[in-house]
């Protein structure tokens, strides 16, 4: 989420455990779309064949693009490749071997939104990219790992922004997490840097993605001709991992990573052989 659009912190809507069930149903449809999309984005095929078999597979699982139409996006998904940070469309581009490709996906049911995103290596991949996206990875979990109810916003940020740095690279500083539920975007906004110790407090109820992008580069980004893909400004690789979680009392469940053994996929994301 671009935070220059949103304003900050004004009218957090916390969930019910029922709230919660719904949005785990969309969280659900995401999470399939984002595993089963392991085996499609590969070399030679165009952007715009994932946009489609995402449309197609969103429709048989009985969901709704929640992206397609928002604010005019036209995409069913977002799909960004390379020195894209985010946002983009589904075109004629065709993959080449040793894309970054991520796809990001917000699926509604019964008026209820999930959301999560994976990058994914077309191909042969340098170690180069193996670190960028293992960072991706590393710093969404570190993200989730400080979602507890009694933590700050400002734990997660300044955990993001650590292990980013830790891998030699940079957080997107303008993109953020964000609260969901009945709509895609709802408060409070979720920054990929901040103090530790500061910041709103984490309470039971709360819906949030954890959505941090990382770059080889600096981290600075600047806006598409086509004034919706955001481009990382030193047209460094970027990558990113986005998950919705819900926040109990005494834990924090992983709504769009609910079928992967998270202990397995302590260093590498699931897709990394
Ligand atoms: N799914 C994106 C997010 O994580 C939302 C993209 S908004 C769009 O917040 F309009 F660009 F699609
Ligand atoms: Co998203
Ligand atoms: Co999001």
């Amino acid at each position: 989420m671009d935070i220059h659009r949103k304003k900050i912190n004004e009218n957090i809507v916390l969930k019910t455990s029922l709230d919660v069930m719904h949005i785990k149903k969309a969280c659900k449809i995401v999470e399939d779309l984002l595993i089963s999309l392991g085996s499609i984005v590969k070399p030679g095929i165009k952007t715009i064949d994932i946009d489609k078999y995402a449309e197609d597979f969103i429709f048989k699982k009985k969901g709704i693009s929640g992206l397609k139409g928002y604010m005019g996006f036209p995409g069913t998904v977002c799909i960004s490749v390379n020195n894209v940070a985010a946002h983009g469309i589904g075109n004629d581009y065709i993959i080449k071997d040793g894309d970054i490709i991520t796809v990001d996906a917000t699926i509604g049911v019964d008026g209820w939104y999930g959301d999560g995103a994976w990058t994914y290596i077309a191909g042969e991949a340098t170690s180069e990219k193996k670190r960028l996206v293992k960072a991706a990875w590393q710093a969404m979990l570190a993200g989730v790992a400080e979602s507890l109810a009694g933590k700050k916003l400002g734990d997660v940020g300044s955990s993001i922004k650590k292990t980013a740095l830790r891998h030699g690279c940079n957080v997107v500083e303008d993109l953020a997490g964000h609260g969901i539920g009945r709509k895609i975007h709802e408060d409070p906004v979720v920054l990929n840097f901040g103090k530790k110790g500061t910041g709103l407090p984490i309470v039971p109820g709360m819906v949030l993605t954890i959505e941090p992008i990382i770059t080889l580069g600096s981290g600075k980004v600047r806006f598409h001709s086509d004034k919706w893909s955001i481009i990382i400004a030193d047209n460094k690789l970027s990558a990113q991992f986005e998950c919705t979680l819900a926040v109990f009392r005494n834990q924090t469940d992983v709504l769009t990573l609910n079928s992967i053994n998270l202990q397995k996929y302590i260093d590498f994301p699931p897709m990394f052989q």
